[in-house]
Parts: structure tokens; C-alpha cells; sequence
């Protein structure tokens, strides 16, 4: 049987991003009960270090990333969506043990390996997108993850650390045999700045068909909207599109029918999302975390910038349902 599931989907897959801070499993389910049936297919946890996985006292603190809360699951089995743990590292033993520990724990669908992080302080330690420059390790951190579990493996990538160098670094990643690639079209060096460089990407996935025509390659990079993600599969050849940042300029991004929100829906999710934080990290993670989300809500309607500005003064979950009248 079968169980790689990216090979699996028909027509064009969209994933939301794996995002630190943001693609807890708080977001992710109110991201998914925004999304119309059958336009979210994949969606990751924030990237979680094996190092501090494997560690006894690091376990408690880093593991808050995989957490699942029930009503996201259920949700996430009823509308078919793939839950993916993103781990990042940099020795393959641990790579190994912690790939183990997770299938065993957790629930995921499948592993994905952040290879692209261009975080200085990460890729100081040689992990993430200093990766690329690493190919020996690279190749022996995906094989220990692979050996260490039944599900898929993928890759998350970029297309170089000062320069573009897809084909070699993807030709690299191909004769590993990973369950898919996921290619951000920036190199390290260009952090989060400038285009994303889809060139690049249909480069790799040109590369893909001549030698492994099996493995799905998605992009990354500037997609913000559904109907510029269907544009990028059909000029790219790509199976799917990853999408980040698209997701705070419209929280609705996966309901692609869906023209206008009123005020009153916004606040209602406002509301939502404050309420299944609070029930799931109060105590926990800090509540100013929560206001990032409010710019995204409070947006779009005339008064909205007063509203912000006012929820930007708030110093707990009280102020929030106090301020809109609400329980
Ligand atoms: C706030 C934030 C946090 C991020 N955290 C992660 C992460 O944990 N793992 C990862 O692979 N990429 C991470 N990224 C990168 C995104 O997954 C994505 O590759 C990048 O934002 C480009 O896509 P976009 O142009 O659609 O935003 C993060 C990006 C942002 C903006």
C-alpha cells in the first residue's frame, strides 16, 4: 500500500506554512474552520529543535509546539487535511530517536525536515538552510529520519544559501527519495526580502521530471491569493502551493469564493480565537502573542484602525471580550 498521502491528492494541493508564533494548533483550527471543503490540504506545526526534543528538561518547553488539541483533530480528520510535524536539527542520531518518539506520541500525518530556516543564530549551529552547503548531512539526516518512521518525509527548502543553486542542491534532496520537496524561491541570504523567484522553482521541477518524476515539488514564496496559487501550479508544473504570510493579509485566504467579510464576522473570529487561546495556553504562552491576530481580523471596515489601536492597549483576555461587550 501506498502511504506517501502527497502523491495522493488530485488537483492542485495548497498547505499553510509552518510559522513560529503563529501555526499552533490554536490558529491551525481556526484556519481550518474558515477554509471552504476541499481548497486547505496540508497544514504543519511550528519547527520543533530535536536537540531540545531529546533533552529531559528541554522536552516540556520545545514539545508545547506538537501539541493537538482534540477539536483540531477531529476537525482536521473530518475535512481530509494532512497534519505535519516540522522538526529541525543537526545531528542524524537525534534526528532518529526524536522521529521515533513522535510517531509513537503524536498523531501526524507526516515529518517534514526545515532545511530553509535563514535564522542567523540557527544556521550558525550549521542547521536549517546551512543545510544546503552541507549536502553529506543532509543526505544522512533524512535517511535517519526516514529509517525512524512508517510516514512520509518531506523536505523544506530554499534554492541556495548566497546564490541559486537549485538544480545541484535539488538533484541532492532527489536521490534521497523524500515524500515531497517543499522549494521556497529565496536563497538564505535573501531572508523574507525581494520576490520570491518562481523561475527557480519551475527550474527544480523541470530537474524533478527528468529524474524522479515521482516526487511532488510545491512552492513557496508571495502567494497571495488562491487564484495566484492556481496561477503559479500551471505556469511552474508544481503539485501544490505553500502559503505563509498570504495567511495574515486575509485569514479567509482558503475560502477562495468568499468576497467580503462584515465587521461583525470579524470581531466573531476575533472572539473565537481569543477564546480557544485562552482555553489552551492560558498560563502558558503569553497573551500579547494573540495581538498579531487582531491586525489581521480588524482590517478592511471604516473604523478599524481605532479598533486596533484600542486592542493594542489590552493587557489580558478580559480587556478583548470586555471591549466588544462579549462573555
Ligand atoms: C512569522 C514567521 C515564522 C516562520 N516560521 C517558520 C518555521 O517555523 N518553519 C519554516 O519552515 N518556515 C518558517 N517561516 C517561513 C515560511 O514557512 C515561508 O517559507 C515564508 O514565509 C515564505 O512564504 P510566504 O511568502 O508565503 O510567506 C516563517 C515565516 C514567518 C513569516
Amino acid at each position: 500500500m501506498n502511504t506517501n498521502f502527497w502523491q495522493q491528492f488530485k488537483g492542485p494541493v495548497f498547505s499553510l506554512a509552518p510559522m513560529e508564533d503563529v501555526t499552533d494548533t490554536v490558529f491551525r483550527e481556526i484556519v481550518l474552520r474558515m477554509s471552504a471543503p476541499g481548497k486547505l490540504h496540508v497544514v504543519f506545526t511550528e519547527f520543533s529543535n530535536v536537540e531540545g526534543l531529546n533533552h529531559p528538561v528541554g522536552r516540556d518547553r520545545v514539545s508545547e509546539r506538537l501539541i493537538i488539541n482534540n477539536s483540531e483533530l477531529l476537525l482536521l480528520r473530518k475535512m481530509g487535511v494532512k497534519l505535519i510535524a516540522q522538526i529541525w536539527g543537526k545531528t542524524p542520531e537525534i534526528y532518529h530517536s526524536v522521529t521515533q518518539w513522535i510517531t509513537t506520541n503524536y498523531p501526524f500525518d507526516g515529518i517534514d525536515i526545515n532545511m530553509g530556516c535563514p535564522v542567523k543564530k540557527i544556521v550558525k549551529q550549521g542547521a536549517c538552510s546551512a543545510l544546503i552547503g552541507q549536502p553529506g548531512l543532509a543526505r544522512e539526516i533524512i535517511t535517519a529520519v526516514k529509517e525512524a518512521t512508517h510516514l512520509p518525509v518531506s523536505v523544506k527548502t530554499r534554492t541556495g544559501i548566497k546564490q541559486h543553486v537549485t538544480e545541484e542542491w535539488i538533484n541532492t534532496l532527489l536521490e534521497t527519495n523524500p515524500a515531497a520537496i517543499i522549494l521556497h524561491g529565496r536563497t538564505q541570504q535573501m531572508q523574507s526580502d525581494g520576490e520570491a523567484n518562481w523561475e527557480e522553482i519551475r527550474k527544480a521541477v523541470e530537474l524533478r521530471n527528468a529524474i524522479n518524476p515521482g516526487i511532488p515539488i510545491h512552492g513557496n514564496g508571495n502567494v497571495f491569493s488562491y487564484q495566484e496559487g492556481l496561477e503559479r501550479v500551471q505556469s511552474t508544473g508544481v503539485e501544490g502551493v505553500m502559503v505563509g504570510r498570504g495567511i495574515f493579509k486575509n485569514p479567509w485566504f482558503f475560502d477562495p469564493e468568499r468576497l467580503s467579510v462584515s465587521k461583525e464576522e470579524r470581531v466573531q473570529k476575533l472572539l473565537e480565537h481569543t477564546r480557544l487561546f485562552e482555553e489552551t495556553w492560558s498560563g502558558k504562552k503569553n497573551f500579547n502573542i494573540l495581538k498579531r491576530f487582531y491586525k489581521i481580523y480588524i482590517n478592511h471596515f471604516d473604523g478599524a484602525g481605532k479598533i486596533r489601536a484600542d486592542l493594542m492597549e489590552a493587557t489580558g483576555f478580559k480587556d478583548v471580550y470586555h471591549y466588544f461587550g462579549s462573555q
